[in-house]
């Protein structure tokens, strides 16, 4: 018997992933950058035990439904294959943040995963190996697993497909102050929207133009450049969006206080308030902007019509053993 525990952030993408090359190794049609969100985090304990019948989960307090056990599964048999192990495990996980917020849990509860899992099986894997095997259970788990600015590079291959630090947490104080507009279940997830990606028109332009939009939005982190990243981060949101509401079936994911807040952003850059904004599957707006903005960005957020709360985090550090 042997247990272990981890934490991890979730993270937000500026360049986002959206399609598969390879559905069942999660290998994305593109690369993405991201940056963790301190504050917030999912932690887990995994303890693996010879006297269990089957894998179990227990989500934030209460037994996990079927499918997410499953999915949990498919990461644990990937642990026991690595170390040598038939034990079944006994899953602990919970998050410090409402599930209904519309952050992507999944993302920090894979890579929380991967790390306790890993260790309670007595393996040590380095950070590429973890972020590959956080992959396997949620694409965008990948990028959590190294610390602060992250980008996952988009291979063929399982073993190449894994996320690396930019810059670590400290490099830049952004902070994404959310605004909350839904605190529902969206009605078609990530999971489910990424094979529709290719069934769109645009998927095929906003590919081929991926590449060039991960080099300004490397480079606009590494030179602390705001502006920069804005003007990139939402035309690769609005790409990503695009794609979205021209497949079949069509994902309409934005909401009317949504598009109230993507006119707002660019109206208060024009005054001088530095910000930029991105919406993943839902209809919730991370709005980017220095810390020395983020307190009058959660006031003008705070205003607008349909705004439920706003929430904030900076820039978090790797998942790690707790
Ligand atoms: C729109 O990583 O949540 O948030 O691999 O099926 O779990 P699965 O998908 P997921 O997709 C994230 C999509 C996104 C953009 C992003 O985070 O890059």
């Amino acid at each position: 018997m042997s247990t272990a525990s981890a934490s991890a952030h979730p993270n937000i993408a500026f360049i986002k992933y959206w399609g598969n090359r390879d559905h069942e190794l999660r290998l994305p049609a593109n690369g993405s950058i991201s940056m963790n969100l301190a504050g917030l985090e999912t932690r887990t304990t995994v303890r693996f035990d010879g006297a269990l019948a089957a894998d179990a989960l227990v989500l934030n307090g209460a037994p996990a439904a079927a499918a997410q056990v499953a999915r949990v599964s498919g990461i644990l048999d990937l642990v026991r294959g690595m170390a040598g192990i038939t034990e079944f495990a006994e899953v602990t996980s919970s998050n410090n943040f409402p599930s209904g917020s519309g952050i992507a849990s999944s993302s920090s509860a894979f890579a929380a995963l991967a790390l306790a899992a890993s260790a309670a099986a007595g393996l040590q894997l380095d950070e590429a190996a973890l972020s590959r095997l956080a992959r396997r259970g949620s694409g965008s788990a990948s990028r959590s697993v190294p610390a602060g600015f992250v980008e996952w590079r988009a291979a063929d291959t399982d073993e190449e497909s894994y996320a690396v630090s930019v810059a670590g947490e400290a490099h830049w104080d952004l902070v994404d102050t959310i605004a909350i507009i839904s605190e529902e279940h969206k009605a078609v997830g990530s999971t489910a929207g990424h094979p529709l990606a290719d069934s769109s028109p645009l998927q095929a332009a906003r590919l081929a133009g991926a590449e060039q939009r991960l080099a300004q939005a490397r480079t606009a982190i590494l030179q602390r450049d705001l502006a920069a990243l804005a003007a990139v981060m939402e035309l690769d949101n609005h790409l990503m969006h695009a794609v979205m509401m021209t497949s079949q079936p069509a994902l309409l994911y934005w909401q009317p206080p949504s598009l109230a807040v993507m006119h707002a952003v660019p109206a208060w850059r024009a005054e001088g308030l530095l910000a930029g904004y991105t919406l993943d599957a839902g209809p919730n707006v991370h709005v980017l902007s220095a810390a020395a903005d983020a307190a009058e960005v959660a006031v003008r957020l705070g205003k607008l019509p349909g705004v439920l709360r706003v929430m904030q985090a900076s820039a978090g550090g790797a998942a790690t053993l707790a």
